[in-house]
């Protein structure tokens, strides 16, 4: 056993992803996740994909000393993996004291209590969000963190700035700072995946659950963007590329190979694609037709955001190696067997 990592969060798209990984890697994992976004059945599929089972605990990180008693009964934990957030970013605006409470809350309930367990380690899930739209592309870490454009994109800068202020102030604490791009894709064993409640918000659900039968029509938001196709462009990263950037980190912890005691990563591939190149790639890839329509652009969407993950690659010697191609297969793979499941 390398080391022991409490992965918050662990039941949702990218902690699934994130504890095989770990798992792979040697590490014991611990879960904590109160089901808000996700099932209890995740955990068998985790056991089944790496031939472990993690332990697993139904618990909110708003409750402090649920949290509390839960570290005092998983002694020796080297790290904390903090994915557990709300994410969408409509329902931010409309409910911000919720994603504020949430979002803050947990994170700060989690380095309160780190001290008192001698937890040294956090990997906190950040978003290319703090980016805003930047000046320049591709985007680097050195780039300014632009105000927010909606209640969940200030939850990421200010819980950034928490994390900061927290080692500045001495606490004993390491910790690393990843920004994802877009991740999309599922695991290739199609038993992990991404399954939003209700009807999806981010792109790839939506198109999957398109092509599936399960919606009739794909909008995509605006073609008067100023980008090549007039469609927005992003970053779009395959998960199980971005679970492993969380195994290196936490191996750059635990090793001591830090140069600072806060760093900050993005997690990309380093190309952007458009929303209507990523429809044409997802025909070509499945050999599956999409409906899809072009309406008006949506309220608050950054016209075009990609990584420079040169930092990443050098530092952590990471990289996203998965295929486009790949990656959307795998997607479609995960919708499949939704169905096989009648899950969708
Ligand atoms: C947003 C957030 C990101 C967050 C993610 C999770 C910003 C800038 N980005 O990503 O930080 O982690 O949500 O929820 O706040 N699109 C369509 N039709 C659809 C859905 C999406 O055309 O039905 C387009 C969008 O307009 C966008 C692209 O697809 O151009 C990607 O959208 P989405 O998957 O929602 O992710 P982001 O908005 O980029």
């Amino acid at each position: 056993m390398k080391g022991r990592i409490l992965v918050t969060g662990g039941t949702g798209y990218i902690g699934s992803h994130t504890v095989v990984e770990l798992q792979n890697a040697g590490y014991e994992v611990v879960i904590i996740d109160n089901l808000s976004n996700s099932n209890a059945d995740v955990v068998d599929n985790i056991e089944k994909v790496s031939g472990i089972r993690p332990a697993f605990e139904k618990l909110d990180c708003l409750d402090f000393n649920g949290l509390d008693a839960s570290l005092s009964q998983h002694p020796e934990i080297d790290a904390i993996i903090h994915f557990a957030a709300h994410k969408a970013v409509g329902e931010s605006v409309a409910k911000p004291l919720m994603y504020y409470r949430n979002n803050l809350v947990s994170l700060i309930n989690l380095l309160e209590l780190m001290p008192k367990y001698g937890i040294r380690g956090m990997v906190f899930s950040s978003s290319c969000t703090v980016y805003g739209q930047p000046d320049t592309l591709p985007v680097t870490e050195n780039a300014p963190v632009k105000r927010a454009e909606s209640p969940y994109g200030n939850t990421k800068q200010i819980n950034e700035e928490i994390v900061r202020d927290t080692v500045i102030s001495g606490a004993p604490i390491d910790a690393i700072l990843l920004r994802y791009f877009n991740p999309i894709g599922a695991h290739p064993s199609a038993l992990l995946g991404e399954l939003p409640n209700g009807i999806p918000q981010n792109l790839i659900p939506y198109l999957t659950q398109t092509a599936m039968g399960i919606r009739e029509v794909l909008s995509v938001f605006g073609d008067d963007y100023n980008t090549p196709d007039g469609s927005c462009i992003r970053d779009f990263i395959n998960v199980v590329d971005l679970a492993k950037a969380h195994v290196i980190a936490i191996d750059r912890i635990l090793e001591k190979k830090q140069k600072e005691q806060v760093e900050v990563f993005n997690i990309g591939t380093g190309r952007g694609l458009s929303v209507l190149e990523l429809i044409d790639a997802f025909e070509k890839a499945t050999g599956v037709k999409l409906n899809y329509k072009i309406v008006g652009r949506r309220a608050g969407d950054i016209e075009q955001v990609w990584a420079d993950p040169t930092l990443a690659n050098r530092e952590l010697g990471w990289k996203a190696i998965e295929t486009i191609e790949d990656t959307l297969r795998s997607a479609w793979a995960w919708q499949l067997k939704l169905r096989e499941r009648g899950i969708q």
